[in-house]
């Protein structure tokens, strides 16, 4: 069983800032735009859990619009909040964190909340030259040539929207000029871009903060400022370029949303892939990243695994499946099915068209057939729910057929009550169980009854009207009918 989650060794006095208290304006939506979600998790939140992975010490974000929404959606994410209650700016979002947080760690990264695809490896190799800087006594008071910071630039097939970077000879960045500020000549010239991930010296960087003003198109003080204020005093600028553009996607519209999305997806799927995984379509299964698999599961198409599940070796997931922490044991068989919150053990059947609701154990070897509903109810190793059942709050022993149509009445109106069904037992087709029941084992229920009264070990229970057959009767029926037209 493996997962996705690797993680680096912790940077030393090391901070990252992100940013995430702009509105969004661009989404068309009610939620702050870093709290749209792909694959089950916000953009806020892969930005951190590439920051953690990464090693930061300290993980501060930038917060705003939607406070009290942002507050609750972060509450358990373990990170350090300070608000910018005005959005004037990146570069001012900056100063808020700066001052709120009393940031005075020797590197601090700062990149955006809106670009979910960032890797740890990317924010890792960017920060390592302002570590790396610091190592060689570069960064010593009165050093000429110490590194002021690091950032990772790219050269997209459409750089519209994207500030545009001015390399100078020495192949230092002297500075970034925002799309919205260049000149039509500065647009078609600066092809390589900003992608929004910085890595400062810490020093250099509060020192400095004050000096950003916002005489530009939007009026905004701009943290890409800092390269020119850097560079006036005398302090390195350089370049990391990023082999995969991808990961520096910002999501600013809904179509960037599903853009990241769909690379997120291929992501992840090669990755599970790449261990053993084996997808007949990897289109068309989508994967969240705490989830946790093993070698020789299959996936069909439009299977969705959410949230803590897993898949354990050489099972079957699909084709049509969604599966929300849910444990799937090895060599299990599981068919056009909805499960929330389910242990399924090895060698187990379902489908096509169960659906496993909330404390459902179905355990070794069991079988959950075609359109049954299991809730709350455990079925015992080798028991079969095959055919229309509803199984509610009940625990079905080992070895027990439940025949078609069966159903628990576990609710009252009023109050849900359990059933028990011991070892063996056959529950005839279309039995209704009327909870709070027991059947004990090795009994039989007659089809078409009614069990409201507890059956004890080895009983049969019926409950039916007795049949009556009426000789001759379909003939008088007909004639009678038919006089009638
Ligand atoms: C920014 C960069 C641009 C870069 C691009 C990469 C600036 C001025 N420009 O442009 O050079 O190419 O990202 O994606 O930095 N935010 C705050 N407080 C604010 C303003 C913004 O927290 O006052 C946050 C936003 O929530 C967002 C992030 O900062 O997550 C970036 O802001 P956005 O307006 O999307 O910047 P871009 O125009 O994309
Ligand atoms: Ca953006």
């Amino acid at each position: 069983m493996s997962s996705i989650t690797k993680s680096f060794a912790p940077m030393p006095d090391s901070a990252a800032i992100i940013l995430a208290a702009g509105k969004g304006t661009r989404m068309k939506s009610d939620l702050p735009k870093v709290a749209h979600t792909i694959l089950g998790r916000s953009l806020v939140e892969w930005a951190i859990s590439a920051a953690k992975k990464a090693g930061f010490q300290r993980v501060i974000v930038v917060i705003g619009n939607g406070e009290d929404y942002m507050r609750s959606l972060l509450a358990d994410a373990e990170v350090e909040l300070v608000v910018q209650q005005e959005q004037k700016g990146t570069g001012h979002a900056v100063a808020v964190a700066l001052d709120q947080a009393k940031i005075s760690q020797e590197t601090v990264a700062v990149f955006y909340g809106d670009t979910p695809l960032v890797r740890a490896e990317t924010l890792r190799k960017v920060t390592e030259v302002l570590q790396n800087d610091r190592e060689n006594e570069g960064s010593k008071e009165g050093s000429e040539n110490n590194v002021g910071a690091a950032l990772l630039t790219m050269r997209p097939q459409n750089p519209s929207g994207y500030g545009r970077v001015v390399v100078g000879q020495d192949g230092q960045i002297d500075a970034i000029i925002e799309d919205k500020d260049c000149s039509e000549e500065e647009r078609k010239a600066l092809l390589d871009c900003n992608s929004g991930m910085y890595a400062f010296n810490g020093k250099d960087l509060t020192r400095n903060i004050k000096k950003l003003n916002s005489n530009n198109a939007q009026g905004e003080y701009y943290i890409t400022d800092m390269v020119k204020i850097l560079r006036a005093a005398g302090k390195a600028v350089l370049n990391v370029s990023v082999e995969d553009e991808n990961e520096l996607l910002g999501v600013n519209s809904q179509v960037e949303l599903a853009k990241a999305a769909k690379i997120m997806q291929a992501r992840i799927n090669q990755m599970w892939m790449e261990e053993g995984v084996n997808m007949l379509d990897p289109n068309l299964v989508w994967i969240e990243p705490d989830v946790a698999l093993s070698r020789n599961v299959q996936l069909l198409p439009m299977t969705f695994l959410s949230g803590a599940t897993e898949v354990h070796e050489g099972a079957t997931i699909g084709p049509n499946c969604r599966l929300t922490n849910t444990v799937v044991g090895a060599g299990s068989v599981i068919d056009e099915t909805v499960a929330i919150d389910v242990t399924i053990d090895e060698e187990v059947t379902a489908g096509p068209r169960a659906y496993l609701r909330p404390g459902t154990h179905l355990k070794r070897g069991a079988h959950a057939g075609t359109h049954i509903e299991i809730k709350n109810s455990i079925v015992g190793e080798g028991s079969k729910v095959p055919h229309l059942s509803y199984i509610g709050d009940t625990t079905i022993g080992e070895g027990v057929n439940i025949g078609a149509g069966s159903i628990t009445c576990n609710y009252n109106g009023f109050e849900k009550n359990k059933t028990e069904i011991g070892d063996n037992t056959f529950i005839g087709s279309n039995t209704m169980m009327v909870a709070p029941v027991s059947i004990g084992k090795d009994v039989i229920t007659a089809a078409g009854s009614t069990i409201m009264k507890d059956v004890e070990d080895g009983e049969l229970g019926v409950a039916r009207a007795e049949q009556k057959n009426i000789s001759g009767f379909t003939k008088i029926y007909r004639e009678k009918h038919s006089k009638k037209k």
